[in-house]
Parts: C-alpha cells; sequence; structure tokens
C-alpha cells in the first residue's frame, strides 16, 4: 500500500442476507469498527438490493461513516429491462460504489468486457465510483496467460474513459481460483499482478493515473492474510466475500494495519 492512497476495504455479501439480517450486520459493524479506523481507512459494504434501502437508513440514522455499495448495474438509464436497477437508481440511494464485472457476473450472467465497460461508465456518469473486476482461471494461470488474461480484461473493461477517471476508481485483481475456495494467492503474486495492473494503467492512461488509482485484492481473504496482503505496495485495499458476512472477521480485516509485522 502506498502513503497517497486511501485504502479501501469492501465487503461483497453477494446473495447473502434479506434485509432484517443486513440491519443486524450493520449495526454489529457500527460497533466493531471505531473512530480510529475510519480514519486510516475506507470501508464499503454491498449488499443485495434488497437490503439497500435499510442499510442506507441504519448508516445514516447512526452516522455510521461505512460507505454503501452495490453489486452490479445496469447499463441503461431506464425503460424495458424487467428485472434490472439502474445507476442512477443506486446513486439516489446514497451508493457510493459500484462493483462492476465480478467474475461471478462474467461466468454465471455471461457479462463481457464490453458490457463491464458499459457498465463503468453508467456507474460514473451517475456520479459513484466503479469497482471494476479483473482476474485470471486457474487454466489461465497454469497457463502463464494469467497477465494476458487481465490486461486484456483491462483493456476492454477501461476502454475510451478518460484519465482524470480512472484515477478515482478502483480495480480489483480477483484470481478466480482464489474465489470462495479458501486459497489465497500468495502475496508476492498478488502484488506481481497487481503491479502488472498498475503498469498498464499507466500506459494507456498516464502516470498521474497510473499512481492514483486504487487497487483491490479478492479472493480468500480472512483476518489472518491481510496484513501481509496489505503490506505489498501495489495493493491498495481488499475485496472480501465470505469474510465479510461475519461482524468480528470484517471489524478484524478493517483493523489490519493494528497486526501488520
Ligand atoms: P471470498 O472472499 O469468499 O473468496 O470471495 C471473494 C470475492 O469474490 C469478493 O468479491
Amino acid at each position: 500500500m502506498s502513503a497517497d492512497r486511501r485504502p479501501l476495504i469492501s465487503g461483497n455479501w453477494k446473495m447473502n442476507h434479506n434485509h432484517l439480517e443486513a440491519i443486524q450486520l450493520v449495526q454489529k459493524l457500527a460497533y466493531a469498527i471505531d473512530r480510529d479506523d475510519y480514519a486510516a481507512v475506507d470501508v464499503s459494504v454491498h449488499p443485495p438490493f434488497t437490503d439497500l434501502r435499510s442499510v442506507q437508513t441504519v448508516l445514516q440514522a447512526d452516522q455510521v461513516p461505512i460507505f454503501l455499495g452495490a453489486q452490479t448495474t445496469q447499463e441503461a438509464e431506464r425503460g424495458a429491462f424487467t428485472g434490472e436497477v439502474s445507476a442512477s437508481m443506486l446513486a439516489k440511494l446514497d451508493v457510493s460504489y459500484v462493483i462492476v464485472g465480478h467474475s461471478e457476473r462474467r461466468e454465471l450472467f455471461a457479462e463481457s468486457d464490453a458490457d463491464v465497460n458499459a457498465k463503468a461508465r453508467a456507474v460514473l456518469g451517475a456520479g459513484m465510483t466503479p469497482i471494476v473486476c479483473v482476474g485470471e482461471t486457474l487454466d489461465e494461470r497454469a497457463g502463464g496467460r494469467a497477465e494476458a488474461r487481465v490486461t486484456q480484461q483491462l483493456t476492454g473493461s477501461l476502454s475510451g474513459l478518460k484519465a482524470d477517471a480512472i484515477a478515482d476508481l478502483v480495480i480489483a485483481y480477483e484470481p478466480v481460483w482464489a474465489i470462495g475456495t479458501g486459497e489465497t494467492a500468495m502475496p508476492a503474486d498478488a502484488q506481481q499482478m497487481c503491479s502488472h495492473i498498475r503498469s498498464c494503467i499507466g500506459a494507456t492512461f498516464g502516470a498521474e493515473a497510473a499512481a492514483a488509482v486504487r487497487i483491490q485484492y479478492g479472493g480468500s481473504v480472512k483476518p489472518g492474510n491481510t496484513p501481509e496482503l496489505m503490506a505489498q505496495p501495489d495493493i491498495d485495499g481488499a475485496l472480501v466475500g465470505g469474510a465479510s458476512l461475519d461482524a468480528d472477521d470484517f471489524a478484524r480485516i478493517v483493523k489490519y494495519r493494528l497486526y501488520q509485522v
């Protein structure tokens, strides 16, 4: 992590917790995370759509400085898109960060890099920050194609965006083989890929954007492995799945700096 980039720890709840369970979880987080933590780290939670209004209400009422996040968005502004939710609807709920191109969306819902690009633009257009996910499969890594794959995803997903928009956004490097498996990338391997991502951004959007863009690591992040991951110079945060559903675990991840060796 660089001194100039504020760390961002994000909890991707995926399709877990109804709105009542969501309220309980944020109330626990409000107790477990304190002022010193928020002074050092940005924190976001990404509940399912049906929970957003409830979570927003709790965060507002108790003045909890956790940023509200969403897990995806529809790129169109409005219209005949049954089942979809637009970026402006999310912005109206005080959503700040929207994950786009998560590997589960890419794999299970056939989202292409062009789709991810359109969603990132919609999020930016509504005044929010996209968290753009990239990451290789086990086959791609075994075949020595991990960097090429991630480069391709970055090129497609960020195509046509302006350098100042890139500087403000977040990239999440989530190797597909590390998601929900308990397998974490070795911190040195994660660092190597995050450094590669920063170089790609630099080559296309310039040194300033590369220095400013925040890069998260995701894939079996737990309280125990966070300090070492966060000690890597190009890792600026974590996108946490399973461990973000447990208030104590997520709070310990947010407090990683207290455990840093
Ligand atoms: P896990 O932390 O459960 O591996 O999930 C990672 C992830 O996909 C976060 O977006």
